[in-house]
C-alpha cells in the first residue's frame, strides 16, 4: 500500500511560504508537516502559532503539527485553531501523557505521540490504543537534513507488532532523514506516513519527488 506523504515545511523557503504551500497543494502530498521547536525541548527554535496560521490560510492539505516543546498542554487549543488536524506531542515531554492525549481529542484533533530515537516502543504499550498516530523520530529532533538512523527499521516492526497485538488502528509516521533510499523498506516494515523535509525541498522538482515517495 502506498504511504501517505507529509512534506515538512521546515525545509521550505520561509520568505516564500505562500508559494511553497501552493506547490504542496498541487502535489500528491497528504499532509503538511509543521515542526514547532521551542529551544528547550530541542536545541533549536523554528516558529510558532502565527506562522502556522499563515500556512493554514493557503493550505489545501491538512496540517500535521509536531510539537517539539516542553509543556504543550497550554498551547494545544491555539494550534488546533491555527488549523492542526493532527497534533503530536513528545512522550519525553509529557509527564501526564494520557491527559494530554485526551485534551487533543477533546479539541476534535487526531492525537499523535512522538518518540525520540532512544525511546523504546514498549513504553507505548498502555497508550497505543488511545492514539491515532506514533511519530517515530528517525533522527534526533531539532534540525532538518540529518542522517537517517538505521535502527528505525526494526523499531517500526516492533511498533507494528504492538499495534497488531493491541488490535489498534494507530498509524506509524516516520520523521527524519526520509528519502527514496529508505522509504520502501520503511513501508515494508509497517510505516504508514513518511515525513520528508530536505529530500523534497532541496530536489529540483519537489512535486515529482513527492509523487516518487508516494509510490514507495
Ligand atoms: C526534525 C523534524 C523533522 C524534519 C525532517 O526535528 O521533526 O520533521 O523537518 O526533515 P528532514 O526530512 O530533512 O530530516
Ligand atoms: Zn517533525
Amino acid at each position: 500500500m502506498s504511504p501517505l506523504i507529509a512534506p515538512s515545511i521546515l525545509a521550505a523557503d520561509f520568505a516564500n511560504l505562500q508559494t511553497e504551500v501552493e506547490m504542496l497543494n498541487r502535489s500528491a502530498a497528504d499532509y503538511i508537516h509543521v515542526d514547532i521547536m521551542d529551544g528547550v525541548f530541542v536545541p533549536n527554535i523554528s516558529f510558532g502559532i502565527p506562522v502556522t496560521e499563515a500556512i493554514q490560510r493557503h493550505a489545501k492539505k491538512p496540517l500535521d503539527v509536531h510539537l517539539m516543546i516542553v509543556n504543550p498542554d497550554p498551547y494545544l487549543e491555539a494550534f488546533r485553531r491555527a488549523g492542526a488536524e493532527n497534533i503530536s506531542v513528545h512522550y519525553e515531554a509529557c509527564p501526564h501523557l494520557h491527559r494530554t492525549v485526551q485534551a487533543i481529542h477533546g479539541l476534535g484533533a487526531k492525537a499523535g505521540v512522538a518518540i525520540n530515537p532512544h525511546t523504546s516502543v514498549s513504553l507505548l504499550e498502555e497508550i497505543i490504543a488511545e492514539i491515532d498516530l506514533v511519530c517515530m523520530m528517525s533522527v534526533n529532533p531539532g534540525f532538518g537534513g540529518q542522517k537517517f538512523i538505521e535502527n528505525t527499521y526494526s523499531k517500526v516492526s516492533r511498533l507494528k507488532d504492538l499495534i497488531l497485538k493491541k488490535g489498534a488502528a494507530t498509524k506509524i509516521e516516520i520523521d527524519g532523514g526520509v528519502n527514496e533510499q529508505n522509504a520502501q523498506k520503511l513501508v515494508s516494515e509497517g510505516a504508514d506516513i513518511l515525513v520528508a523535509g530536505s529530500f523534497v525541498f532541496s530536489s529540483a522538482d519537489p512535486v515529482a519527488t513527492i509523487a516518487r515517495l508516494k509510490s514507495s
